[in-house]
């Protein structure tokens, strides 16, 4: 499915001004050779993969089931291992899929506005820097909401709709090489978390949000290249990047 704005990027942003498609759901297939390069354009999906699967315990009754949406290569399948779910991830790029395959999920091509999977399949869905990439961000919840079984969990890490996010998640961080592409975010998509929590409320999922920020002695020693990765470290604030995490009422 064509991914469209809400609304068009406003002028400024990076993207705008240099004529870039943002949010082009093409970039994954094209740039899907460097899904598993912990040093390569994805690199930062690969810390918050690791702090998402520390949000993720272990797996509550055999033949659990975990639903990555929008799991891309699956990174996060390295985060999971020995926790007893079996990992099924949903995304549109099919090659990215082909190499979350290759990592031990089952791959799923689909749009995370219409999972083609069952209602309350689901002891734990994961929604990991998705949410900031959708259209329809109720839409989107309602479909999370609906695989989770009564009493599942619901694991989310997205970018809030905040003018600070679109300063240092959009204006910074795609002038920084490895840290963001230019236009892989439209700022008109980014989460507004009021309405996140209330559609959520409304699925019977009681949302608890947490801010986080890279660790900025971890990134400075990454980028000499004397540590294979960065730390997601707690921060006062959910106005940029934040995690979140809620029941489905039983
Ligand atoms: C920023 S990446 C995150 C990937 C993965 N969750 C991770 O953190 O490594 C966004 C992913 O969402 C996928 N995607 C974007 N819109 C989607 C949609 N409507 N339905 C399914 N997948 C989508 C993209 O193909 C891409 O793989």
């Amino acid at each position: 499915m064509r991914r469209q704005s809400r609304r068009p990027a406003p002028d400024g942003s990076a993207a705008a001004t240099r004529g870039v498609i943002p949010n082009d759901p093409a970039l994954y297939d094209r740039l899907a050779g460097e899904w598993w390069r912990p040093r390569g354009v994805f690199a930062v999906l690969h810390w918050l993969a690791a702090a998402r699967g520390a949000m993720v315990p272990d797996a509550e009754r055999p033949g659990a089931v975990l639903v990555d949406l929008g799991c891309g290569a699956g990174l996060l399948a390295p985060h999971l291992e020995g926790k007893g779910y079996t990992h099924i991830g949903v995304d549109l790029s099919l090659e990215s899929l082909r190499r979350a395959r290759l990592h031990g999920v089952l791959a799923v091509r689909g749009d995370v506005l219409a999972v083609p999977l069952a209602d309350g399949c689901a002891d734990v869905v994961v929604a990991g820097e998705i949410l900031e990439h959708v259209p329809d961000l109720p839409r989107a919840v309602a479909e999370a909401c609906r695989l989770l079984r009564p009493g599942g969990l619901l694991v989310v890490d997205t970018l809030a709709a905040t003018a600070l996010c679109r300063f240092l998640a959009i204006t910074v961080a795609e002038r920084v090489p490895r840290i963001a592409m230019r236009g892989v975010h439209d700022p008109a998509l980014l989460v507004d978390r009021g309405v996140l929590v209330e559609e959520c409320a409304r699925h019977g999922v009681a949302l608890e949000l947490k801010g986080i920020r890279p660790s900025m002695v971890d990134a400075a020693l990454w980028a000499l290249k004397r540590r294979a990765t960065v730390r997601m470290v707690p921060v006062a604030t959910t106005a940029v990047l934040f995690q979140a995490r809620g029941r489905r009422r039983g």
